[in-house]
């Protein structure tokens, strides 16, 4: 399956919705050429919606060969109006935006809304309607402010006014299914072995006889991805572990027991910690952090992978939620919020070529198929980590002293969330050095220490989060201690914002 992409919020969602119901998804730009998509040779093609309206200047179209080629078309909002624009139906301005639930009363109980109640709640998001559908098409649904709410012609082109890939939208899961299963024919049978299968010989076929470096993190993403490329590429395949001196406690010695003895890949580990932390010197603003250490990063790998001549392609972990917000090519309209360090951070001469297996994955997908590439658990379920690593969790400036502060502090966040049976029900949970001093009282002393926050939070994909209501008792033992056994820490904090407005990092 193909979604077209014409830059709505929720694109990522419906190919993510596609893949949970056992279907391989990729997103491509809303007007890639039909020769293009043909190549791909997908079953069917989704629209997506988009913040535009088809009159509007610059509205992006799809090519009318790809919805005249004979595959199923789901359009969605947006790509429902732009199906009936294009096709030759007439779209008008709603006059009043429909956004929010609505109901819509289903007419044809077949194909689209197949075992489905003849009313449906749904979660509209438009301004524009279709007041005339296109030659050959019929009405499969309506509600109060979109007379045509859905349509469908004979050549399994079909038109939905509302957001089937939204919680909201209670049945949206269901009317999916039916588009894939009953309309363009998928089996519902992709599963990580395929994507396995199918990622392995994509990269054989980029990479031919080159030769591929892969930076190692410590995290589940850059671990999956080094194991896929070594599976497809054996013997081609050189990682890198940067100790950056950035990284957590024990972390460069788990990775390179897993995945030098464990896997046996070709792993070197270079210590550059002087490097980061003379490039981070009096360096405060996590913009300017980010970029120094992406620099950096790229100039150690270079200097490394000339040490190790011919390398001609970097393996990295990217993953579809570092790809959406820090706006590339492959969304139309992502706002940037941060630059992510193995997105934005890379210069723009790098001279390898990028090889990227996860581009279109959420971690979940991720951590399923490193189950199934047989890594051990704590690789699989480990937390997202940044690219920056603890630099962005240490509010001002990053010092070697600030780093073991902070080291201590987050092994013992760490360690009491393990020990409570929760680190696996949180997206992350984390300390952060804040720049602030307090007053305390330690025995008969008076101490002015360091802050220390915590910060515990439920995601599904990083892009939206909620604190964790961790128990008192877990947050009271963390706190005890943070302050006995990190020297010069005296006061623990517990952060209780959401994303939005916060971030989950700090900086
Ligand atoms: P924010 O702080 O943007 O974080 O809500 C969302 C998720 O992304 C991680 N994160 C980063 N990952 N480079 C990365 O590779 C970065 O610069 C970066 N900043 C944030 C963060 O840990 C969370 O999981």
């Amino acid at each position: 399956m193909l979604v077209l992409d014409f830059g709505s919020q929720y694109s990522q969602l419906i190919a993510r919705r596609v893949r949970e119901a056992g279907v391989y998804c990729e997103l491509i730009a809303g007007a890639t050429p039909w020769s293009v998509i043909r190549d791909r040779a997908p079953k069917a093609l989704i629209l997506s919606g988009g913040p535009a309206s088809v009159y509007g200047e610059g509205a992006p179209l799809a090519d009318p060969d790809a919805l005249n080629a004979g595959i199923p078309v789901l359009g969605i909002c947006y790509g429902m109006q732009l199906l009936a624009h294009q096709l030759g139906g007439r779209v008008v301005s709603a006059g009043k935006r429909e956004y929010g639930p609505a109901s819509v009363r289903v007419e044809e109980p077949a194909s689209l809304f197949k075992n489905l109640p003849a009313e449906l709640p749904v979660w509209m998001s438009h301004g524009d309607t279709i007041l005339e559908a296109p030659a050959g098409f019929r009405r499969l649904a309506q509600s109060d402010n979109s007379t045509i709410a859905a349509m469908t012609d004979d050549a399994g082109r079909f038109g939905i006014a509302f957001h089937p890939e939204v919680i909201h939208t209670p049945q949206g899961r269901e009317i999916l299914q039916n588009f894939l299963y009953l309309v363009a024919g998928c089996a519902g049978s992709w599963k990580p072995e395929a994507f396995i299968e199918q990622a392995t010989r994509a990269i054989r076929e980029q990479v031919g006889d080159g030769r591929v470096l892969c930076a190692l993190s410590g995290g589940v993403d850059s671990a999956v991805c080094a194991t896929l490329v070594h599976r497809a590429v054996p013997g081609q395949l050189t990682c890198l572990l940067v100790d950056n001196g950035l990284l957590r406690r024990d972390e460069r010695r788990r990775v390179e027991e897993v995945m030098a003895r464990h896997l046996g890949i070709d792993l070197r580990a270079v210590d550059a910690s002087d490097q980061f932390l003379g490039a981070l010197q009096g360096v405060i603003d996590p913009e300017e952090k980010r970029r120094r250490i992406g620099a950096t990063f790229i100039k150690v790998f270079e200097v490394e992978a000339a040490s190790l001549h011919n390398i001609d392609f970097l393996a990295q972990g990217t993953l579809y939620p570092d790809v959406i917000e820090s706006t590339s090519h492959d969304t139309v309209n992502a706002h940037r919020i941060k630059t992510h360090h193995n997105v934005g951070g890379l210069p723009a001469d790098l001279r390898f070529k990028l090889v990227e297996p996860l581009r279109y994955l959420f971690k979940d997908e991720v951590r399923a198929i490193g189950a199934a590439l047989g890594l051990p658990d704590d690789i699989v379920h480990r937390q997202p980590f940044p690219g920056p690593g603890l630099a962005v969790r240490i509010i001002g400036e990053v010092t070697r002293d600030r780093l073991d502060t902070l080291r201590g502090a987050d092994w013992i966040v760490v360690d009491e969330i393990k020990a409570a049976g929760l680190y696996r029900t949180l997206w992350q949970a984390f300390a952060i050095l804040t720049p602030l001093q307090s007053v305390g009282v330690m025995g008969d002393y008076r101490t002015y220490g360091n802050v220390v926050a915590v910060r515990a939070v439920q995601s599904e994909d990083g892009m939206t989060a909620d604190w964790a209501r961790l128990p008192y008792d877990v947050l009271a033992k963390i706190s005890s201690r943070v302050v006995n056994e990190v020297p010069g820490v005296n006061r623990v904090v517990y952060d209780i914002s959401s994303k939005p407005p916060s971030t989950i990092e700090w900086e």
